[in-house]
């Protein structure tokens, strides 16, 4: 039900529809336990543009694919990314790619792109290959009709796969200590992003411990890395630098190296962006295949035969990739992005003022059947066929778009090729897909408990 709109919050003007106090006073626990429901209620109730009664920053949710475009393309250097939810997040990775503002972005952008370049993605194919050999093993010895978490099996994979590949280290015997700081700092950071007004970081609140013990242990993590790859760089058979090896040689363009503190916020950055993003993807993926054996078998047969004639790869498994996009495009990892708008500027006819917030979700735009044929129905095949491209965003687009975003095609497709091939996952007696609770990325709910068998 639409309601009468004030001219004014507090003195920001009112330049689009939008909930007011009341409606948002009464939706107050869903804000705090599903941020993601309310954004769809505010948008499906009044329309692709929303304006919360908010002042001071006013705050819009864009939802409209031209309007996502323009915020993140069309006019994407007038959106900065100062907003409350990447300072929360640079509690965790300092100004690290992810969540540094313009200037620091557009220095270092350049310097780690060569570690992505994609003669350095063919080595993520052996190093991929090689831990899913060891999942397969892992999940060969599960006792028969045991039920495991499939969420945590990827979480630890998708870390080893990270960590060797961008720094030569292999993470993989502490990686859930990691995989739980990681964790476990980002729920301090969501609790942040969702309360503007907290304790700083100084004041030994609960929450501020928590944040600092899993700091710590991230820290620990890097050091641990650079001491390894120190010791290794003195007898190096290979001469493919790692991230590792870039970061310390990058200068920037008067001849400066980056700092230790630098070079640490970008290694976390990659540990924090590149794994629980990949691995949520993965646990869906699962999950939904857990209720189609059918589907579970045909892309199975895919990977059997790709593997017989021209060879594993993205390209060779069409059904598969096609598959872990409609995964990216149902359950997106990362479900909000947000923006600063610099100047004023005017979105799908709304004056934005200068300074607001601006409020995306890959999750929502992947919803809107302005551009998507049946949103709500998961077509395991649609990526086949023609699609919307240009509103399909779970890397986001533009100048800030994902970096690691071939890096978790091959990932992903290779994970679920291998894995596919040895064996048959269902629910237990009375499972279900389990709901989505949207943290940094949206995880599902108590983990994803299915029973692992080898395929016969
Ligand atoms: C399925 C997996 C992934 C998803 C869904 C994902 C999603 C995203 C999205 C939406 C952004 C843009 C955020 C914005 O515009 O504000 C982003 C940026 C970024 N991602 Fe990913 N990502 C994934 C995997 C990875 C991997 C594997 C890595 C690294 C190994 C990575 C590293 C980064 C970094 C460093 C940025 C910041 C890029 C920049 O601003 O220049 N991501 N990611």
């Amino acid at each position: 039900m639409k309601s009468k709109r004030p001219a004014s919050f507090l003195g920001t003007p009112s330049t689009a529809p939008g909930p007011l106090g009341p409606d948002m006073l009464r939706d107050f626990a869903l804000i705090r336990n599903n941020p993601l429901a309310f954004l769809e209620k505010s948008w499906r109730t009044y329309g692709d543009v929303v304006q919360f009664p908010i002042p001071k920053p006013p705050t819009y949710l864009i939802n409209s694919p031209q309007g996502v475009r323009k915020v993140l393309v069309g006019n994407g250097r007038n959106y900065g990314k100062s907003t409350i939810q990447y300072r929360a997040l640079s509690l965790v990775t300092g100004e690290g790619l992810l969540t540094a503002d313009t200037d620091v972005w557009q220095r270092t952008r350049p310097l780690i792109q060569p570690a992505f370049h994609q003669a350095l993605l063919t080595e993520l194919v052996p190093i991929t290959d090689s831990v899913t050999a060891g999942l397969v093993d892992q999940w060969r010895n599960i006792p028969q009709g045991a039920v495991i978490d499939v969420d945590q099996f990827m979480l630890a994979g998708a870390l080893e796969v990270v960590g060797k590949f961008l720094f030569g280290a292999n993470l993989a015997t502490n990686s859930h200590v990691i995989t739980d700081a990681t964790l476990s700092a980002l729920e301090v950071v969501i609790a942040r992003a969702r309360v503007p007004i907290t304790p700083p970081n100084w004041i030994p609140t609960p929450a501020n411990r928590k944040l600092q013990r899993s700091v710590n242990t991230l820290d620990q993590a890097v050091r641990s890395m650079l001491r390894q790859r120190s010791i290794d760089a003195t007898h190096l058979t290979t001469d493919t630098p790692n991230m590792i090896d870039l970061l310390s040689r990058a200068t920037d363009q008067h001849g400066n190296k980056l700092t230790a503190r630098q070079i640490r916020d970008e290694i976390v950055t990659f540990i924090v962006a590149g794994h629980e993003t990949v691995a949520s993807a993965l646990s869906w993926a699962w999950a939904i295949l857990a209720m189609d054996p059918k589907l579970q078998d045909e892309l199975a047969h895919e990977a059997g035969h790709a593997r017989k004639t021209e060879g594993i790869s993205v390209e060779n498994m069409p059904r598969i990739r096609s598959f872990f996009d409609e995964i990216l495009r149902v359950y997106p990892p990362a479900w909000l992005i947000t923006r600063k708008a610099l100047e004023a500027d005017s979105i799908d006819g709304h004056a934005i003022p200068a300074g607001a917030l601006i409020i995306l979700s890959p999750a929502l735009l992947h919803q809107n059947s302005k551009v998507w044929d049946s949103p709500e129905v998961f077509i395991p095949d649609r990526f086949l066929h023609k699609f919307p491209r240009e509103s399909f965003i779970p890397f986001g687009a533009g100048l800030r778009q994902c970096i690691g975003k071939d890096f978790a095609y091959v990932q992903g497709v290779l994970f679920l090729a291998a894995l596919l091939q040895k064996f048959q996952v269902r629910y237990p007696e009375g499972g279900n897909i389990p709901e989505g609770e949207p943290l940094v990325t949206i995880r599902p709910r108590g983990g994803v408990g299915l029973v692992v068998s080898l395929r016969g």
